[in-house]
C-alpha cells in the first residue's frame, strides 16, 4: 500500500507521524500554517535521524531515503493526491471542522480523512463533510516513532471499508492498533483514569503523602512510575485537562471527578517537570521526599488503586468499547503497565476484585465506588477473562 501520506500540522504529534510513514516508506506531505512550525520539524527530523544512524539503528542511506520522503508546506493543495490524510493540529473543533471542510474540496473522493484527536468525538468531525463514510480516528501516543500503541476510532459514519485498509495500514507500519468506540476518552484515556484520581482522592483524604502513594504503586504494582511522578511528567495542566474533559463527556459520573489538589496544583502554575515545581520539586535545591514505606499502607493503597483500574477496564469491555484483549494491549503498549488490567484481575481473582469494591462502596456509600455489573455477573458465573 505505498499511496501518498498527508499530515496537517507539524507540531509534537503531526512531526512524529510524518516520521513514521516515511520510515514506511510513504512519500509525506507535513504541512503547518506556520513556517516557523515546519522548520522545527525538519530540524528535529534531521536531529533524530543522525541519532538513529549514530546508534546504529539505520544506515546513513536510510537516514536520507526517510528525509527525503517528507515534504514540508504550508499549502494545502498539496495533499490533492493522498490516499490519507492525518490531521494533528490544534484540539479545537471549529479549526478542525473549517479544516476538514477545505480538505474535502482538494482531495478525491476516496481519499480517508483522519484525526489524531485525544477528546473530540469523531462523528463530531465527520458531521463537517459531504462524504463522512471516510473520517475515522487514528489515535497515536506521544512520541509517535516510539510508543507502539494506535487506537483505531471508527465513527458511526466510517465505513467497513475505511476501517480495514486503516487497520491494515496499521499493522503495516508495525504499530499495535487497537479498535475501539467512539466514546470519550478512547481506551487509554478513560481506563486510565483512577491511576490518577483515586490516588489523589486518598491523597486528599490524607491516608498518605505523594511519595508513599508513588512508592506502592512501583514498589507494589510494578508500574514505571507512581501516579504523581507521571502526572508531574506529563503536566498537571494537561491531565487536569484531560480529567475534565472525560468527566464533563461522561455527563458528570463521580467516577472521573477531577481533585482540587491537582486544580490547585495548575491554577498555582505547578505544573510539574516543565515548570521546575509540582508535586515534587525539580529545581536544583529541593529536598528529596522519602515515602514512609509502611508494608500495610502500601498494600492498601495498591490495592485500592488497582481496583478501580480494574473496574475502569472492566466497565470498557461492559460498554464494548473493546475487546478484553484489545484493553489489555491498549494499557500495556499505550501506557506501560506491567499488565494487563483484565488479566491481572484473572489472577487476583474476580471475586477478590468484586469483594475490594463492595467494601469500598459500604465504607463510602459514593457512587464512584460501585462494582461494575458485569463483574458481579461474572463472579456469580465463575467466570473469568482468559
Ligand atoms: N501531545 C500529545 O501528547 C498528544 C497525544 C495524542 C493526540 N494528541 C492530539 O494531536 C493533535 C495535535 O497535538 P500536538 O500536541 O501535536 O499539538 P502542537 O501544538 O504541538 O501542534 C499543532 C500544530 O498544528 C498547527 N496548526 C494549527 N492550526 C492549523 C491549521 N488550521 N492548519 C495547519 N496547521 C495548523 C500549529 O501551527 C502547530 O504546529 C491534537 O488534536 C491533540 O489532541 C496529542
Amino acid at each position: 500500500m505505498n499511496m501518498k501520506i498527508g499530515v496537517i500540522g507539524s507540531g509534537t504529534m503531526g512531526s512524529g507521524i510524518a516520521q513514521v510513514a516515511a520510515q514506511n516508506g510513504h512519500s509525506v506531505y507535513l504541512i503547518d500554517t506556520s513556517q516557523q512550525a515546519l522548520d522545527k520539524a525538519k530540524m528535529n527530523l534531521s536531529q533524530t535521524m543522525s541519532r538513529l544512524v549514530e546508534k546504529a539503528k539505520i544506515s546513513a542511506d536510510q537516514a536520507t531515503a526517510i528525509s527525503t520522503l517528507i515534504h514540508y508546506s504550508t499549502d494545502l493543495n498539496d495533499l490533492s493526491s493522498c490516499g490519507l490524510v492525518i490531521e494533528a493540529i490544534v484540539e479545537d473543533i471549529k479549526i478542525k471542522h473549517t479544516l476538514l471542510k477545505e480538505l474535502e474540496t482538494i482531495v478525491d473522493k476516496d481519499c480517508i480523512l483522519a484525526s489524531n484527536t485525544s477528546s473530540l468525538s469523531i462523528a463530531s468531525l465527520g458531521a463537517a463533510l459531504n462524504f463522512s463514510n471516510r473520517i475515522i480516528g487514528i489515535h497515536f501516543f506521544n512520541p509517535a516513532p516510539l510508543m507502539p500503541l494506535v487506537e483505531i476510532i471508527p465513527a458511526v459514519q466510517t465505513s467497513t471499508f475505511v476501517l480495514e485498509k486503516c487497520t491494515e495500514l496499521i499493522q503495516q507500519w508495525g504499530k499495535s492498533g487497537v479498535i475501539c468506540k467512539d466514546t470519550p476518552g478512547f481506551i487509554v484515556n478513560r481506563v486510565a483514569r483512577p491511576f490518577y484520581g483515586e490516588a489523589l482522592r486518598i491523597y486528599e483524604e490524607g491516608i498518605a503523602d505523594f511519595a508513599t502513594i508513588d512508592w506502592a504503586m512501583t514498589h507494589f504494582g510494578g508500574f514505571k512510575m507512581g501516579p504523581f511522578t507521571l502526572m508531574d511528567y506529563i503536566g498537571n495542566d494537561i491531565n487536569y485537562a484531560v480529567t475534565e474533559s472525560v468527566f464533563e463527556s461522561f455527563y458528570f459520573d463521580p467516577r472521573f471527578k477531577p481533585s482540587f489538589t491537582q486544580k490547585r496544583h495548575k491554577e498555582a502554575g505547578y505544573f510539574g517537570r516543565k515548570s521546575g515545581r509540582g508535586y515534587y520539586d525539580y529545581t536544583e535545591v529541593a529536598e528529596l521526599l522519602m515515602p514512609n514505606e509502611n508494608e500495610e499502607i502500601g498494600k492498601l493503597i495498591f490495592n485500592r488503586i488497582l481496583a478501580m483500574l480494574i473496574n475502569e477496564a472492566i466497565d470498557a469491555v461492559f460498554m464494548q468499547v473493546g475487546t478484553s484483549e484489545a484493553i489489555d494491549l491498549a494499557m500495556t503498549k499505550g501506557v506501560n503497565y506491567p499488565k494487563g488490567l483484565l488479566k491481572w484481575a484473572d489472577e487476583i481473582g474476580l471475586p477478590t476484585i468484586l469483594e475490594r469494591l463492595e467494601d469500598l462502596f459500604s465504607t463510602y456509600g459514593e457512587d464512584r465506588y460501585r462494582p461494575n455489573a458485569l463483574l458481579r455477573k461474572m463472579v456469580k458465573e465463575q467466570k473469568s477473562f482468559y
